[in-house]
């Protein structure tokens, strides 16, 4: 008969680990009743999203002035960060790096795990573990779902842990974009997501960031999601099964058009081979009907916006983005101030922000 495992001995085990339901292991990630390490979308509760919001506004303010940004950059002064992206990026890449630089914080990076030694056969495991006998927090990028996860984990039960945070892994999560998202919400609605219909468009199965979008819909009353995509690439039965327990009402449609003048916000994704194109089947799929065209602009509302992680392709005709609707070059920027405010958060000197 199968042992059942007690939660101290799955702790010792990663696969049994990382089994567990996330309620079962979240104190796990956490210090003091306080997020550590920041892994998943669903560990960033309403409370903590004001919080982090407000944090994020005052650092805008606060540092338009020398004075107020030489302040702010010597509250962690004293702090190291590694930035490990072994997956292709430009904007997560360089806003927390920019966070981190607002922050006073000193950065290493490798970019290429070809020019780490993990290419002389050092494990993932050990590679890790050499950031933290380096730095104080670990922000990392990496193809392989549950790799920061399981980071965390390692450093954990060391006698070095740092705080891990997930830049995107796999096709899984990305809850730091989730967090500008959410983040651009709340500015461009005056802080009243309550209510909002919210449309998402595009590859929504191997997206991870409408993934971690999805989780945060869990903070906010009386939310309605219209999933658009493929039948290729539709919205993975985890994230439906989620909404549906949490009460929050979803459509899923192949029909962009007919969901367009409802939206309170239209979310566009690209298509991301890169996850899994290993027979090339998304080439096959025609995926222009899900494209946000210049003439799409007069059926949504006037007060609806049009958001995307970035980068695009084909998905928003370049001529929207004059639209003042169009606010995914605030959203990018929206990242850094936000990336600051969880470092911010997570090192607890958010009291020394005022
Ligand atoms: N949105 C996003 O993750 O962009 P990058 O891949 O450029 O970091």
């Amino acid at each position: 008969m199968e042992k059942t495992l007690t939660k101290n001995e799955s702790e010792q085990n990663w696969e049994e680990f990382f089994k567990l339901d996330l309620n079962e292991k979240m104190d796990f990630y956490e210090r003091e009743g306080k997020i550590y390490d920041c892994l998943f979308a669903q560990q960033l509760s309403k409370k903590l999203l004001d919080v982090l919001f407000d944090i994020a506004d005052k650092l805008r303010k606060i540092t338009k002035e020398k004075e107020g940004a030489d302040y702010i950059a010597s509250l962690l002064s004293h702090k190291r960060a590694m930035l490990y992206f072994v997956q292709p990026s430009t904007r997560t890449f360089l806003s927390f790096l920019n966070a981190c630089h607002i922050m006073g914080m000193k950065t290493s990076e490798i970019r290429d795990s070809s020019t780490s030694s993990e290419v002389k056969g050092e494990s993932h495991d050990d590679t890790v573990r050499t950031f933290s006998s380096y730095v104080d927090i670990i922000i990392m990028r990496h193809p392989k779902p549950g790799s920061a996860e399981r980071t965390a984990w390692l450093l954990n039960k060391t006698n070095r842990p740092v705080p891990v945070i997930n830049a995107g892994s796999g096709k899984d999560q990305h809850p730091t974009q989730a967090l500008l998202d959410i983040y651009t919400l709340h500015r461009q609605f005056n802080g009243n997501i309550d209510g909002k219909r919210i449309v998402m468009v595009g590859d929504l199965k191997r997206g991870r960031t409408v993934r971690s979008l999805s989780y945060l819909m869990k903070n906010y009353k009386d939310i309605s999601i219209d999933f658009v995509s493929p039948k290729e690439f539709k919205m993975e039965r985890d994230i439906l099964d989620f909404l549906k327990n949490h009460n929050i009402p979803y459509t899923e449609t192949e029909d962009f058009a007919s969901v367009m003048p409802q939206a309170d916000a239209v979310y566009m994704t690209r298509i991301q081979d890169e996850h899994d194109n290993i027979s090339g089947e998304s080439k096959k799929v025609d995926y222009s009907p899900f494209y946000f065209k210049e003439e799409h602009l007069k059926i949504i509302k006037p007060s609806c916006i049009l958001l995307h992680p970035l980068p695009r392709r084909f998905e928003i005709d370049a001529q929207a983005d004059k639209d003042e609707r169009a606010v995914y070059w605030r959203q990018e920027r929206n990242g850094m101030w936000i990336r600051a405010a969880l470092m911010a958060y997570i090192f607890g000197i958010e009291k020394k922000i005022k």
